[in-house]
């Protein structure tokens, strides 16, 4: 009998169990049924297709229109994994706004849950988005979409004042009813500090092995990125074909393999 769909309270169960969740960017069908039969458990359809896919040097100019076609893009090629979108830069300035471009995401491009970026400035709109039945994926640590006011792709949390603001974002997102939390580019222990705190599943990208379980952009680990940020890894590297790269990326998280010391920077 074929595996049922993986829900959010799949992912759930599988951090009770201490089983590692497996999740990569995805932004078309043909890559989501390769994905999907990889065994692959989360597909993101991430922002980040605007330096992918499109060029551009941040996420800043993707647009809810773009996000939009490329889930249903990938909607048409799953049928297994968990379909998370990013709401794009400013689609949640306001919870009104978060609310019609969530309902999009999920009635014209088929997601499942939205994610969007940022702390103690969403938690509002998180609350307003789950009483309404969304799903709701929270995203800290570096923000790409901030990346102007930040000036540069950076870790966070190195320092106590900014990991302490990092714990406490995590756990009023988690109240607030997120049911999922990536946490990206923040110091290992930090990471898993917060992991065994959060109820929810974390999924860590440049996060250390401590997460519950791991994400990167789909790109990166196929090499197709010729500066690849130092946390990822080429899963094609001696592999004949990607879907081989695929079981490789799923088998290395599952065992705690990856990321390994030399892909965990802090
Ligand atoms: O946009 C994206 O791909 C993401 C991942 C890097 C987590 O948010």
């Amino acid at each position: 009998m074929p595996a049922a769909p993986i829900s959010v309270a799949t992912l759930a169960a599988m951090k009770t169990r201490g089983e590692r969740i497996t999740c990569l960017t995805c932004y078309d069908a043909s890559f989501a049924r390769l994905l999907d039969a990889a065994g692959l458990d989360v597909l993101l359809v991430g922002d980040s297709l605007g330096m992918v896919l499109q060029g551009h040097s941040t996420t800043v100019p993707v647009t809810v229109d773009q996000m939009v076609y490329h889930t249903a893009c990938v909607a048409r090629g799953r049928t297994h994994a968990l379909l998370i979108a990013d709401l794009p830069f400013l689609a949640c300035a306001t919870p009104e706004w978060a609310l019609t471009h969530a309902a999009r995401l999920m009635q014209e491009g088929g997601a499942q849950v939205v994610k969007l970026e940022g702390g103690a400035s969403v938690v509002e709109t998180v609350r307003r988005l789950t009483e309404q039945g969304v799903p709701v994926c929270a995203h800290l640590g570096l923000l790409p979409q901030s990346v102007n006011r930040i000036g540069g792709y950076r870790f966070q949390g190195r320092d106590p004042d900014s990991a302490q603001r990092i714990r406490q974002d995590a756990l009023a997102l988690q109240e607030a009813g997120a049911s999922l939390l990536v946490l990206e580019c923040v110091p290992a222990a930090l990471a898993e500090a917060i992991s065994r705190a959060l109820t929810i599943p974390v999924i860590g990208i440049g996060a250390g092995a401590g997460c519950d379980g791991q994400v990167l952009v789909l790109h990166d680990m196929l090499g197709l990125n010729s500066r690849p940020p130092r946390f990822s890894r080429d899963f094609l590297k001696g592999q004949g074909a990607v879907s081989e790269a695929l079981a490789a990326y799923v088998a290395a998280v599952r065992a705690g393999s990856f990321p390994g010391t030399e892909e965990t920077p802090y």
